[in-house]
Formats: structure tokens, sequence, C-alpha cells
């Protein structure tokens, strides 16, 4: 076997997302397979800069897979937006003799993954964490179908409350800049109207459409709102419309509880996949990049187009959304 990295970092950013365990533990076991060593970084790039590394072995990582959260713990850290900043934690992965990392997270984590290997020759490779599936160069990210199972969830709950007393309610689910869980938890929880940060939002077209769907015959209506579609989120959207659609109104914020819990068995089976491909694509000399999932199967995508690039959200599903809401 072809020894060509001889030790790995692993670190958690950005918010965490359930399946990150499970992509810790599949990045640890595939390089011990590889022998190749493995450091766990602490509180993400935070942790880089201030040299918080333990050794990571294949027992480290057990009765890991079913939980959520990160075992590493997550920060967003402002200091790896500087130069200096990256230097830095260069400095630690040398030091400590590392010389590949791989990095779990969200949107924000390539920019600094990028500049890491640009201005500083690390090899670094990305495995795409996130509830908010808006990462560009992969169809899904890990944590999000956990997420949307939850939100649905309670989507399906509210929606008996809502029926009994002929409500209209307003959920808001997480997504500051991306409307992929709203859309795919309105769709499946057959909301009246879906509210998305890449949409403009009409809130007097929202209204209009809750009065036609009343005068259709409906009796109560669920409008699924993400965190960062209006100014205000759900609560505006509530004292914006719920008088003129003569519905008694009721907002619920789903929050943080999105982002907890067991991950679903294909995000625990998507982030064993992505953390395997991400430690043999290092070790075949591949870097620089993420690797994701489309249609042709496992994929590697440059970290450059990740943070440059803009994943679309699914047009023909709004569609779908907006025909079914009849
Ligand atoms: O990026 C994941 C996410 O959960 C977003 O949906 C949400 O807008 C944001 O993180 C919340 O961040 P924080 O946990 O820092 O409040």
């Amino acid at each position: 076997m072809v020894r060509r990295v001889k030790h790995i970092g692993v670190l958690t950013s950005g918010g965490d997302a359930p399946g990150m365990n499970a992509a810790i533990r599949a990045v640890v076991r595939t390089a011990i397979h590889e022998d190749i060593e493995v450091s766990g970084i602490y509180r993400g790039y935070q942790g880089l800069i201030d040299g918080e590394l333990r050794p990571l072995g294949a027992r480290s990582v057990a009765n890991i897979i079913q939980r959520g959260g990160t075992i590493l713990r997550t920060a967003r850290c402002q200091a790896f937006f500087t130069a200096e900043g990256r230097a830095r934690a260069a400095e630690t992965l040398r030091e400590n003799g590392v010389d590949a990392l791989a990095v779990i997270g969200g949107d924000g984590t390539y920019r600094g993954a990028a500049l890491l290997a640009q201005e500083q020759g690390i090899e670094v490779v990305g495995i795409p964490g996130t509830i908010d599936n808006d990462i560009y160069g992969t169809d899904v990210s890990i944590g999000f179908n956990t997420a949307i199972n939850i939100a649905l969830d309670a989507v399906d709950r509210l929606r008996d409350t809502a029926a009994s007393h002929e409500r209209l309610f307003l959920v808001e689910v997480m997504g500051r800049s991306s409307g992929a869980i709203a859309l795919y938890v309105g769709v499946a929880g057959g909301a009246e109207a879906i509210l998305m940060p890449e949409i403009p939002v009409d809130l007097d077209q929202v209204a209009d459409s809750l009065v036609a769907a009343q005068t259709r015959g409906k009796t109560s209506s669920v409008v699924v709102v993400a965190e960062g579609a209006v100014e205000g989120g759900a609560m505006a959207v509530q004292r914006a419309i719920a008088e003129r659609c003569g519905y008694e109104a009721r907002t619920t914020i789903l929050g943080h509880v999105q982002r907890g819990g067991s991950p679903s068995t294909r995000d625990r089976v998507l982030a064993s996949r992505l953390g395997y491909t991400a430690v043999k694509r290092l070790q075949a000399g591949e870097h620089g990049v993420m690797v994701g999932i489309d249609k042709r199967g496992t994929v590697t995508v440059p970290l450059q187009d990740v943070w440059t690039k803009t994943k679309e959200i699914d047009w023909e599903l709004v569609e779908i959304a907006h025909v079914l809401a009849v």
C-alpha cells in the first residue's frame, strides 16, 4: 500500500449537523485502514489556531455514529478570515506533523479551507455538513435529511391542531439564507405557501392566496417560512397577513430543535460514504477539493468553486409546490 499521507487532522466547522459524528468516525477508521495517523482538532478553525489537537484511534470514535452534534465541538471563527489566522493554523499543523486536513462543515467553511490550501500549501479536503443543504457541488449535505424529518414531524402535528381550530399556522424553519429546508418540508407537509430567501416575498400576494383558498373551501392553512425569507421571520408574516385572512393565527418557531437528535439512516450512510471517500481521495493525491454526491455518484469539486458559486434551489419543486397547494 502506498502511504502518501501520513497524518490527517479532522475538524468540524460552522453549525453542527446530525451525521457529523458519523463522518468523523468514517474519516478516522478509513485513515486507520490506510495506515494513516489521525488527530482530532477541537472547536473548528479556532482550535486549529489555538493548537487544540488530540490523537484519535478506532475506539475514540466508537458508539458515536448514532449521536447528533459533533464530538469535536464546533465554532464560527472570525480569526480564520484573516491571513494571520490561517498562517497560525498552518503552523499548528506543521508543528504537529499533520500533512493533510479534512474539514466537515457548511457553506462558510470552504472559503477558509480554499485560502488555507492556496496561501499555506496545506492539503485540504472538504466534507459537506450542514442542515441548510446550500453547498455548491453536492446534491445533498450531511444533516439535511434528519433536519427535514424533524421539521416535517412538527408540521404534521401542527396541521392536526390547525385543522381542529380552523387556524392559520406559520411555521418557521431554519435557513437564514437558504430555503431548501422550507421547500422540502413545505412540499412534504402540503403547505399552502412556502416563503424562502431566494424568492422575493410579496405578503399581499400571500394573504390574497390564503383568502382565495378559504373561498375554495379550506378551513385551515399552514405556511412554512424559512427564517431568512422575511425580515422578522414568521412572527412578522403573522402580523402582516393574519388579520386580512380572517384567520386566528399562531406561529411556531422550530429553531435549533432541527439541528439536534440522532441522524437518520440516510445521513449516517451519506456521512460514512463521504468520510471514506475524502480519505481515499487524499491518499490518491487529490486535494483542494470537496467530496460530494450527485447523479453520477461520489464526486469532487474544487474548493474554489464551492465557495464562489451558488447552489440553485430546485425550481421544479417550487413549481410543484405551487401547483399542489390548491
Ligand atoms: O447553517 C445552519 C444554521 O442552522 C442555519 O439554518 C441558521 O440560520 C444558522 O445555522 C443559525 O446559526 P446559530 O446556531 O449560530 O444561531
